[in-house]
């Protein structure tokens, strides 16, 4: 990460407490087993052969640990990683500022990476495929192209969305992964080692139930976790138990599967204004008034692996299921 980024934002103390969170090596990290034994493998075989780390690309729900995952192989690899993102490259001169800044064997980690320009991507290709730059010097008809080598590097890129890649830019990366949300298990012990470093005391029903309620993704329960704390020392002893948790947890309206407000407008839009569906992503968007990239991104997917949502042809959908979990009657049932 770029210095100077860290001690602005080291400033700020919730920054320190998330980035003192974050696990830096395989070992601290818990789940997404599958990707993290792959890439071990792929990291030792590189290191092996002393040679970059093929290209990487992250993509799944926002909160799952893409950025973390990119610290933790530019760590194992024992190299330094830069931290950018595809809208902050806004020129092609300023991606050949970053790529000539590499050193050798380094991490590129560009997050939300569906979002690069055009003109921006064009000089990434041969940055990936051959290490080099073209860059045009001068204007008119007395422009120059000349090609400039760039030490052997890693892209990672992180997105929440693989289908709005171009088709050139995701065939450049060698190794592609796909984040799974975090089973109630796993989130569990993300929780306790979380209240372990803010050195809160937790019980396990504590921590479970947190868990159960963040939408199988780790930012969410590390969130939950803060919150629930300020309650367990507000209304008691500062111990999370089974039940101030739970309590804690309706107070700020996270409900028994971690839907909160917002959730919970848009499934009722559908049922109530819709007679549950289909509806298009944009109507539905304005019905609620969020926008539409929030609930494609961060909204949906959660919905749709939980089984209450379902997206057709002809747009989304309630299902039974979902009518059952609010208690009320399925129509036309
Ligand atoms: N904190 C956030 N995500 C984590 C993970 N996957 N493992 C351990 N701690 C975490």
């Amino acid at each position: 990460m770029d210095e100077r980024m860290i001690s602005a934002e080291m400033q700020n103390e919730e920054y320190t407490m998330e980035y003192s969170l974050r696990p830096r090596y395989f070992a601290e990290y818990i789940g997404q087993n599958q990707i993290k034994e792959n890439l071990k493998v792929f990291i030792e075989a590189a290191k092996l052969r002393s040679e970059a780390l093929d290209h990487v690309l992250l993509y799944g729900p926002p909160g799952l640990g893409k950025t973390t995952l990119s610290a933790i192989i530019a760590n194992e690899l024992g190299v330094k990683m830069k931290m950018t993102s595809g809208p902050a490259i806004e020129r092609p001169g300023d991606l050949a500022a970053i790529l000539t800044g590499l050193s050798e064997g380094d991490v590129l980690f560009i997050d939300e990476i569906h979002r690069l320009a055009r003109s921006v991507e064009e000089v990434l290709y041969p940055a990936m495929e051959d290490y080099s730059l073209d860059i045009v010097i001068g204007k008119g008809p007395e422009a120059k192209s000349v090609r400039l080598d760039l030490p052997p590097f890693t892209l990672v890129g992180a997105t929440t969305r693989a289908g709005m890649l171009s088709a050139p830019l995701r065939d450049r990366f060698g190794v592609v992964s796909r984040l799974q949300y975090y089973t109630t298990d796993e989130l569990t012990y993300i929780v306790m080692r979380a209240a372990e470093i803010f050195e809160v005391e937790i019980r396990e029903e504590g921590a479970a139930e947190i868990a159960r309620r963040s939408r199988g993704t780790p930012r969410i329960a590390n969130r939950l976790l803060k919150r629930v704390r300020d309650f367990a020392q507000v209304w008691g002893d500062g111990v999370i138990t089974g039940e101030t948790a739970c309590q804690a947890l309706e107070r700020i309206q996270v409900d028994k599967m971690g839907l909160d407000d917002i959730d919970h407008k848009l499934i009722f839009s559908i049922m109530d204004t819709f007679r549950g569906g289909p509806v298009g992503l944009d109507t539905l968007a304005a019905t609620i008034s969020e926008e539409s990239a929030t609930i494609e991104d961060v909204y949906e997917p959660y919905l749709m692996q939980i089984g209450f949502l379902q997206r057709t042809p002809r747009g989304r959908m309630v299902t039974a299921q979902a009518y059952h979990y609010f208690g009320r009657e399925v129509p036309g049932a």
